[in-house]
């Protein structure tokens, strides 16, 4: 049999991630490969970790790439952190949460959640009470859930979590670059994100940070493998259940001991540079403000062609915004019409929402003005052959004077 060389259908991705990659993260992507502790791979990496810092809003020496997509990220962090039977508390208000529940399950934890209904967030006063009634080790929410379109605000998770003795972790993978995050002021000590939404690239590469205090706990659990361990290096007799994600040991090869663990996946930390890169250059407000003009103009043009918006509205994410599917139309067929006819993809929901909302995206490279106003016509369309009622123009034109 022979094969034919990729050549994938031009799309433009409007879904809740992944979308298109910017052409400049492609292009570093492309680059040759060099030797692991070339010195100019390790510039690379040092440079990396110095970009990150910028996205995150951190000082933390420890901010590094996990190798994976980012429930990599999610999975070294809690593998790292949480010894069997510690207690680790979870709020959840979408798939997401559900995802950290999971993970942290799997490594052991005695997870206790607090549930909320999906579109909604928790109160401040929630978490508390909840951080009170369980005492956690650890106190892990996701920040923009991308099921449900809305953001959990964290400004004072930080000091309540100071002030009933747990740390603080957050999964960032659909919000940061396109919501304000601040990773120090609020006082995280732990935060992983993803490649593939805000920060225009590939899927495949997990941006993590992690506060000294978080350091501190991890690496009084290091154990170093044996094979490369010299005298002197730490031996544990319960290390950290993973190999591939024990941060004790990544940190040491990100750090000045370069310690031979993993084989850093080269070309996607070209791509996770150039990411940073992109949104440092641009400067992370400017970027946040751009997810959230062309964000707004997306929900204009939605309403203006009177489709329902799900979910508390006053904590929507910037970038991705679920509509909820019209009386009578098919969404499944809708979303065909819309990746068959114009090449454009809308994204489905899970769960209580399946069938029942879409979630569009605006975000990374596609928070872009003929993004939206391409998506927005093509809706029009597509609704119309489907039955409803829409004024020509009416979303498109309501988005371009919103631009105006
Ligand atoms: C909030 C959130 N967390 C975690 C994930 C899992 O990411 P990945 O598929 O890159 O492992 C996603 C993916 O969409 C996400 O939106």
């Amino acid at each position: 049999m022979t094969s034919l060389p990729i050549n994938p259908p031009p799309r433009l991705l409007m879904g809740p991630g992944p979308i298109n990659a910017d052409p400049r993260v492609l292009r570093a992507m492309s680059a040759q490969l060099v030797g692991q502790y070339d010195p100019a791979m390790t510039a690379y990496m040092n440079e990396t970790m110095e970009l990150y810092r910028g996205v995150f809003r951190t000082t933390n020496d420890a901010t590094l790439v996990v190798d994976g997509t980012s429930r990599a990220g999610i999975e070294a962090v809690f593998v790292s952190l949480i010894e069997p039977g510690d207690v680790v508390l979870v709020p959840i208000f979408g798939r997401f949460g559900h995802l950290l529940h999971e993970i942290a399950s799997r490594c052991g934890a005695d997870v206790r959640v607090i549930e909320r209904e999906w579109g909604t967030v928790f109160t401040p006063a929630e978490i508390e009470a909840a951080l009170v009634e369980h005492k956690p080790k650890l106190l892990a929410v996701v920040h923009g859930d991308t099921s449900t379109t809305v953001a959990q605000p964290f400004d004072e998770l930080g000091a309540l979590a100071e002030k009933h003795g747990a740390l603080l972790y957050s999964d960032t993978t659909a919000s940061l670059g396109g919501n304000t995050f601040e990773t120090d002021l609020w006082g995280l000590d732990a935060v992983t994100t993803g490649l593939q939404k805000c920060l225009a690239g590939p899927s495949g590469s997990s941006p993590t940070t992690l506060s000294e205090k978080a350091v501190a706990v991890i690496n009084a659990r290091k154990s170093i493998e044996a094979g490369i361990r010299v005298a002197g290096d730490a031996v544990n007799a319960a290390p950290i259940r993973s190999n591939y994600f024990d941060l004790s040991q990544v940190l040491d090869y990100w750090g000045p001991k370069r310690l031979n663990h993993h084989t850093e996946a080269t070309t996607m930390l070209y791509g996770a540079r150039e990411c940073a890169r992109l949104l440092v250059d641009e400067g992370i407000e400017n970027a946040v403000e751009r997810h959230r003009l062309h964000g707004t103009a997306m929900v204009t043009g939605l309403t203006a062609m009177g489709l329902e918006l799900f979910g508390d509205q006053s904590v929507r994410m910037n970038n991705v915004v679920g509509v909820k599917i019209p009386e009578g139309i098919d969404g499944d067929k809708l979303r065909a019409t819309m990746l068959g006819d114009f090449g454009i993809e809308i994204g489905t929901s899970f769960g209580p929402m399946a069938g029942k909302v879409w979630r569009i995206g605006t975000m990374g490279y596609n928070a872009r003005r003929d993004a939206v106003l391409t998506t927005l016509a093509a809706l029009e369309v597509a609704l119309r052959r489907g039955g409803v009622t829409v004024t020509a123009g009416s979303g498109a034109g309501a988005a371009l004077d919103f631009y105006a």
